[in-house]
This record gives C-alpha cells, sequence and structure tokens, in this order.
C-alpha cells in the first residue's frame, strides 16, 4: 500500500517546504518577544517580524509593509476588517459564494443596523462582474467584500475588473484571499484593493496560526481587540498607527518565523510555477473524474477558472461515505460536507449534503493523483455492481 496521499490542501497545505519546519524550530529555541523589550534576543525577533511584514509587502507588490496587520488566521483577519469598519445604516454587497468567515460577520452585523446584499452565482459558481455592479449602484454601497476563489469548487471571482471600478466609484473593496494567496500572482497595486485577508497557512505554505489583514494606508478601522502593543504604554487608548493599532498581545513569533521562511521559498520557486504545477493537477482532475461513469463535478468548465478546490459527487452516494471510503481504504485525506461555506452549495444545488472536495497543492504529484483517480473509479464500479 502506498504513503499516505494528502489531498487537503484547500484546508491547509501539506507538507511545508523544509526550510519553515527549520524556522519554527529556531526562532523557538532563540525565544523572546518581539517589541517587548530592549534586549538582544528581543530586538532580534522584532527584526525578524519586520522582515516577515516586508516579505508580505514584496510578495503582494504592497506600498508598505507597516499595514499588514497579522492574524492568527484569515477570519480573525476578515472580523478586524468587517467590525473594524461597517456601521448601522451602511450598505455592504457581497456574493452567495462566500465562506462563513465573511458571511458569519456580515450575518451579526445585520443584527446591528448593516444592510447586507448578496449577490447571486451562476451554475459555474461565478459571479458576474456586471451584476455585482448593479447592486452596488442600486443603493449607496460603502463595501464590496467577496472572495477570489471558492474553497468549494475553485472558481474565480473577477476580482481584478472590480476593484478598479470600486476605487472609481468611492466604494471600499475587499478580497478574501484565503484560497488564492500563494497560488496565484496578485499584485495589490493592480488590483486596487482597500482591504485583503488570507492566512499564513494555505497557499502561502505557512504554518498555522499565521495569517494577516492589509488595510491600504489612509483608511482607518476601530480596533476589534485591545491590549498591550509594546509602545505607546502610558495611553489609555490603542495607538493610531498600523500595525500596532489593530495588533495586541504577543505576536506568534514561531509562525511568522516559519512564514518568512515560506514566502522565501515562494518567491525562489515564482509563484507562476506554482500555479502551472497546480493547474496540472486541476486538468488531471477534472478530466479523470469527468470520465468516471456516476461522477459529477462541479465549478468552472475550464482549469483555466479555476483554484485547486474541486468539488464533485458520485451519484446515489453521501460524500461523507465516499471521503471515509478513501480514507480508510486508501490513505487518501480530503475534505467532504460543506466546507463551512453553506451558501456555495445553496449555489449549486448541493445544500445540505454537501460534496467531496479534493484539492492538490505544490507538492502533490501526478502519480498521488493517478492513485486518487483509481480509488474513485474502483469505488465507482463497485458501487454500480452492487
Ligand atoms: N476554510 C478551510 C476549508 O475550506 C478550512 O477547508
Amino acid at each position: 500500500m502506498h504513503e499516505l496521499i494528502y489531498l487537503d490542501n484547500a484546508a491547509t497545505s501539506h507538507p511545508k517546504p523544509e526550510a519553515v519546519y527549520l524556522a519554527m524550530d529556531a526562532a523557538l529555541r532563540r525565544g523572546a518577544s518581539p517589541g517587548r523589550g530592549g534586549h538582544q534576543q528581543a530586538l532580534s525577533a522584532e527584526r525578524m517580524v519586520f522582515e516577515a511584514r516586508e516579505a508580505l509587502a514584496d510578495f503582494f507588490n504592497a506600498d508598505n509593509s507597516e499595514q499588514f496587520v497579522f492574524t492568527p488566521n484569515a477570519t480573525l483577519a476578515i472580523n478586524l476588517a468587517l467590525f473594524g469598519l461597517l456601521l448601522p445604516g451602511d450598505r455592504v454587497v457581497t456574493t452567495c459564494q462566500e465562506h462563513n468567515a465573511v458571511s458569519r460577520p456580515l450575518r451579526a452585523l445585520q443584527d446591528r443596523g448593516v444592510s447586507v446584499v448578496k449577490v447571486p452565482a451562476g451554475e459555474d459558481g461565478v459571479v458576474s462582474a456586471a451584476a455585482l455592479k448593479q447592486a452596488c449602484l442600486q443603493d449607496k454601497t460603502r463595501l464590496l467584500v467577496m472572495n477570489h476563489c471558492s474553497n468549494v469548487y475553485g472558481a474565480f471571482q473577477p476580482v481584478e475588473d472590480l476593484g478598479p471600478w470600486c476605487r472609481e466609484q468611492g466604494i471600499l473593496f475587499m478580497v478574501d484571499g484565503s484560497q488564492s494567496a500563494g497560488c496565484l500572482p496578485i499584485d495589490f497595486q493592480a488590483l486596487q484593493v482597500d482591504l485583503f485577508a488570507a492566512p499564513g497557512h494555505k497557499g502561502l505554505l505557512g504554518p498555522q496560526g499565521t495569517g494577516f489583514l492589509y488595510v491600504r494606508k489612509g483608511l482607518q478601522l476601530t480596533p476589534l481587540i485591545y491590549g498591550g502593543t509594546g509602545g505607546s504604554s502610558h495611553s489609555d487608548l490603542p495607538p493610531e498607527h498600523f500595525p500596532e493599532r489593530l495588533e495586541c498581545g504577543t505576536l506568534n513569533t514561531p509562525g511568522l518565523a516559519g512564514l518568512k521562511a515560506a514566502l522565501g521559498f515562494l518567491q525562489q520557486v515564482g509563484v507562476d510555477k506554482v500555479r502551472a504545477h497546480e493547474l496540472q493537477a486541476i486538468e488531471k482532475l477534472l478530466v479523470g473524474l469527468r470520465a468516471i461513469p456516476g461522477v459529477k463535478v462541479y465549478g468552472p468548465e475550464s482549469a483555466l477558472n479555476r483554484g485547486a478546490a474541486i468539488s464533485f459527487n458520485l451519484v446515489q452516494h453521501d460524500p461523507a461515505e465516499v471521503g471515509f471510503l478513501l480514507d480508510q481504504n486508501h490513505k487518501i485525506c480530503l475534505r467532504v460536507g460543506l466546507h463551512c461555506a453553506p451558501d456555495a452549495h445553496r449555489a449549486i444545488g448541493t445544500y445540505p449534503g454537501g460534496t467531496v472536495r479534493v484539492s492538490p497543492g505544490y507538492f502533490t504529484t501526478q502519480q498521488e493523483i493517478d492513485t486518487f483517480l483509481a480509488a474513485v473509479d474502483a469505488f465507482a464500479q463497485k458501487a454500480s455492481s452492487r
């Protein structure tokens, strides 16, 4: 029997580049709290955190690394942005495509008087830019918030078109880059985002417990969390300046050391090469799954319009059963169910049962995909002969 096959990179990428493990181990052994002391070890930790921030700014072509606020995950980053920005009476446009990390804070904000308009997706899971623009213009809109790539079926959303348009219209534009950061080249100057949230542990290949919120310079947010920031300790108010305004409490120093190493790895490899590798895997999976009788694949037709999350179902089979048997009999790790994104399933008619989701990553081999496809094929054949 083969080794374990990990095809759950949309949940968290695995494995990490070797440099990530080494950097985390070294940081934990070095110790010290960044920004919380003047001794050599603390200064060295602070320098490392600064370099990690600089690496992010460089990676996303942002003008200023101070505008990157480190968070433990994308969910907290999204909450910082939405609760920090929106006030009763504000109108927000979003999509019927979002992860609960976006839709639940918006639901809570609705209870506080924020109006939320959800624009539906087409059958392929893509929300048209024209429909989003129309929804934005129907009334005075403060914010358009949407994901870049569906975590359920990988559909790319037309963010490149919408960012510059929102800037022209005076509408704030926020992107949840949870499934695209590190997998696609992303340039904040071209995208013209005001807010961008992402985890460090998915496509960016860093460890869990890392993430960030980018806030365009000049945009001020009310903090969600209050506490020590290392400086301005005399004041009972949070500082005005970034990133400290939104970043309090001791940072995840070993995690950020790992994230910095991961960004170094991605810069060395090149995101274009990562995308080319994943695209090959996506194409192979789409062709292979579509050829298996009884399999229905969801999302955009072409691999070019998708990220590395592919959802499918076997007719007459509960996705949980398929996932369980692939794990038990073939040591294949993937995710089944609603993937914390019920609206995305409503859009494609797979609510409430959900789908089986297979998500390759940069380290996935062609052979692993062959083994996975053979396992699904064997399952489908056995099921049809019953
Ligand atoms: N949001 C992650 C996923 O889609 C955890 O699996």
